[in-house]
């Protein structure tokens, strides 16, 4: 094994056990390496010494410091209190009006929606006691003229999957309450109504923004004549809290690391300025950060290369959510792209690869790869991006695996940067973190780099991160059945 293949899979062992902060931490801390070099990327280590060092230098502003990191973590600090206390600030730091998490008393039958990506899904779950005891899910397809047209004609879509899951179901004559899993940033004014603020990801209909969109599904719901109430309006993030709190009561951090990227955690309900209701008997209220649009007021201008530049340029909606391109798996993949291509024009790398070849799947597989000490599967992509007839040795494939590694180590850094300082405002002794989403699933090493992380910059603040299953689907429901209980108690 050469040295940076071992480096690379001693970077990939098996994770630490559950309890990690401040017993790790300063297990971390106190080794041999000072705490800045914990966050260095695995060195690339070509024969070509002068080619690797020449690369090194062309990519070394994506390589984050300590220090940039812990200035990153201050920003999001000002940021937060910014927007709690509703002066301007990059994050919309969202009252969710969710004020307690599942105690195992939920019951009852719902459907929930999962809107987010590009498949839709429809959902019906029963609880008893706060157990899940049914599930029937169905999967609908989003077309681009669906996610790119008028917003009327997606909800109008929207209903109509309801109905066919209903009939389908042979449940045309039930009356049901719903959780809408609406995963794009909104302003509240209740558990169960909602202003689209921006569309994100790959999602851009027209006529939408400032629309109470559970107000706009109800109507559409009705006008099929479907029994069915909007109970509940919620985030993924949200979602995903719940869920988890629900298989651990000291989860109280959601956090979604998919096709976009965003965290939720339990607020102490003074701190929160907006409130459209009487909050009088709330201590805790969940908060949607929306971090995605982290630094878009150019708070965070100082991290930004040339490569974000370019990515952000080709994207559905520029310079919007730019934080979320340096994270979510909509992006990563065009990193990748954008990267590989300087290095080429720089006759560091063959050939550019052409565009929308490298997906984040890709950065995944040549992660996997690296750890793995192997090429074969790199180097047969790069052949499919960058055409059959460029010549790639091992040596190319290497670079393109260490391309893909700094910009995931970036990722993992920026998304551990937001989580420790979620940690250190709710100074908990204990606090579980819930994660869901395709890049928190499928990465090889993305869930070990965060937990290293997170680990050296809230020292003192144990955590564990915690695989949480479908958020949006049981985490729906799992709310909507809170908002019954509350009105029950508060009727
Ligand atoms: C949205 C968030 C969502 C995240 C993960 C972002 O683009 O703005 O509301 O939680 O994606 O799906």
């Amino acid at each position: 094994m050469s040295a940076a293949v071992a480096a690379a899979a001693a970077e990939t062992r098996p994770p630490p056990p559950a309890l990690n902060g401040a017993l790790n931490g300063h297990a971390l801390l106190n080794g041999d390496r000072r705490w800045e070099d914990h966050f260095l990327p695995t060195p690339l280590r070509l024969d070509d010494k002068i080619r690797a060092q020449k690369i090194e230098a062309r990519i070394s502003k994506m390589v984050l410091c300590g220090a940039t990191l812990r200035r990153v973590a201050d920003v999001f600090e000002h940021e937060i209190e910014a927007g709690l206390q509703e002066r301007p600030s990059s994050l919309q730091m969202e009252n969710t009006y969710v004020p307690e998490l599942p105690d195992g008393t939920e019951e009852g039958s719902f459907l929930a929606l999962d809107l987010g990506g590009t498949n839709f899904r429809v959902l019906f779950l029963e609880l008893r006691s706060g157990q899940l005891v049914q599930e029937k899910v169905k999967q609908y397809h989003i077309s681009d003229a669906l996610r790119l047209g008028p917003g009327d004609d997606l909800f109008n879509f929207l209903a109509d999957c309801v109905q066919d899951f209903i009939c389908a179901e042979g449940m045309e004559n039930d009356t049901f309450s719903l959780g809408f899993t609406f995963s794009f940033p909104m302003k509240q004014h209740s558990i169960s109504s909602g202003e689209l603020i921006t569309w994100t990801k790959s999602f851009k209909c027209g006529g939408l923004e400032g629309v109470d969109v559970a107000a706009l599904l109800q109507q559409c719901l009705r006008a099929r004549n479907l029994d069915v109430t909007v109970r509940v309006l919620l985030n993924d993030t949200t979602g995903t809290l719940v869920a988890g709190a629900h298989a651990d009561p000291a989860v109280g951090i959601g956090v979604i690391l998919g096709t976009g990227s965003n965290g939720c955690y339990m607020e102490r309900a003074e701190r929160v300025q907006h409130w459209e209701r009487p909050h009088q008997t709330v201590h805790d209220v969940c908060v949607d950060v929306e971090w995605g649009a982290f630094g878009d007021n150019g708070c965070l201008n100082f991290l930004r290369t040339e490569f974000d530049d370019e990515v952000d340029a080709r994207s559905l909606l520029v310079a919007s959510f730019t934080f979320e391109k340096y994270i979510g798996g909509k992006y990563l993949g065009e990193i990748l792209t954008s990267v590989l291509s300087a290095l080429a024009r720089d006759k560091l790398f063959p050939a550019a690869p052409r565009p929308s070849f490298l997906q984040t799947a890709h950065v995944s597989l040549f992660e996997e790869e690296n750890c793995a000490g192997e090429v074969s599967r790199t180097l047969a992509a790069l052949h499919d991006a960058c055409g059959a007839d460029v010549t790639l040795s091992s040596a190319d494939a290497l670079v393109a695996q260490h391309v893909a590694h700094v910009i995931s180590n970036r990722a993992a850094q920026l998304v551990s940067v937001c989580i420790s300082t979620l940690l250190r405002r709710m100074d908990r002794p204990y606090v579980g973190v819930a994660v869901d989403g395709s890049v928190y699933k499928h990465h090889p090493r993305i869930a070990h780099l965060m937990d290293k992380y997170i680990t050296l910059l809230a020292p003192d603040h144990p955590f564990s991160l915690r695989g949480a299953e479908d958020g949006s689907g049981k985490g729906s429901a799992l709310t909507a059945a809170i908002a019954a209980r509350i009105a029950v108690r508060e009727s």
